[in-house]
């Protein structure tokens, strides 16, 4: 029985790390967004750090701030410390830039963060945040691992520091996927010139460290997909708990109709 629950487990893990293989595609290698949908501390400072970071250029539209009141926050709280201005309760996550601003301004209107979970996947949003790093060579001075010549600037650089792009060359795509996957983060295979490939990575600059450690800047990250997960589908939380008392009561079911076996069958020579 244990050996069967083992192999089972195994099965599941396995699967698991190959989806996130196929979600980073052939080249493109995601680290596993850590983020806990049920972890409300989590989701409550993820909501902080979007409207601090994020609300200045993307909306939420669909997102009404008294909703907020579902990740353990009180009307209360969600007044004095995530509403600026004099939104009522019932308003959604708007932006005072148009769009026609946005395009002015950053070539692209930033786009509504709705429903971007939905679209991108919490892997791929956790490293869109690890991957920014300094580019003098494009228009912002910024560019993205994971969304190269991307138009938003990196406007988290002043916690994570500017971080550098580290290039190392291999002869082959077998050693360069070696090297990638040695790096167990966020990197890039890609071709180089002369039949040579080369990986990628985004790494702290030395001479110029953010604010924040780089484990602190992770959470922060994660925290922020996080609440943006929230965003994207608020009643999984309530699917995930109500999931969660249907397997416990299965569990119990499953005990006494198996104790109630064992008794009808005591009696029965076998
Ligand atoms: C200064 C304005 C600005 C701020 C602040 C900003 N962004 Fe952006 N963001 C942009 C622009 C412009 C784009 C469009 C980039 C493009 O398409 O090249 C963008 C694109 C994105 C995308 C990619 C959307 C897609 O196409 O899939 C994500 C995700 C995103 N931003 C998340 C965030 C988060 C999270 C924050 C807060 C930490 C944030 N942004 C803060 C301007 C901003």
């Amino acid at each position: 029985m244990k050996k069967t629950i083992l192999t089972l487990v195994a099965a599941l893990l396995v699967g698991a790390s190959m989806q996130a293989t196929a979600a980073g595609g052939a080249d493109l290698r995601l680290a596993p967004a850590p983020v806990h949908r049920l972890d409300a501390e989590s989701l409550q400072r993820g909501a902080r750090n979007f409207v601090n970071y994020c609300l200045n250029c993307h909306s939420a539209q669909y997102m009404r701030y008294e909703r907020l009141q579902d990740i353990g926050l009180t009307e209360q709280q969600i007044k004095d410390n995530l509403m600026f201005g004099a939104d009522k309760l019932g308003a959604t996550m708007t932006v005072a830039m148009t769009p026609a601003e946005g395009v002015k301004w950053f070539g692209v209107a930033p786009p509504d963060l709705s429903v971007i979970s939905r679209v991108r996947g919490v892997d791929w949003l956790y490293n869109y945040m690890l991957g920014f790093y300094a580019d003098s060579k494009s228009a912002t001075g910024w560019n993205n691992l994971v969304f190269p010549s991307v138009a938003m600037p990196h406007v988290l650089w002043e916690l994570s520091g500017p971080n550098r792009l580290v290039e190392q060359e291999f002869d082959d795509h077998g050693k360069a996927a070696a090297a990638a996957i040695a790096i167990k983060g966020l990197a890039r295979v890609a071709p180089a010139p002369g039949g040579k490939w080369i990986v990628q990575q985004v790494a702290a600059d030395p001479d110029a460290p953010g604010t924040m450690q780089s484990v602190e800047y992770r959470t922060f990250a994660a925290d922020l997909v996080n609440f943006l997960d929230f965003v994207g589908e608020p009643t999984k939380n309530k699917r995930i708990s109500i999931g969660i008392v249907v397997l416990m009561y299965l569990v119990v079911l499953f005990a006494l109709v198996y104790a109630l076996k064992r008794l009808y069958w005591k009696d029965v020579p076998h």
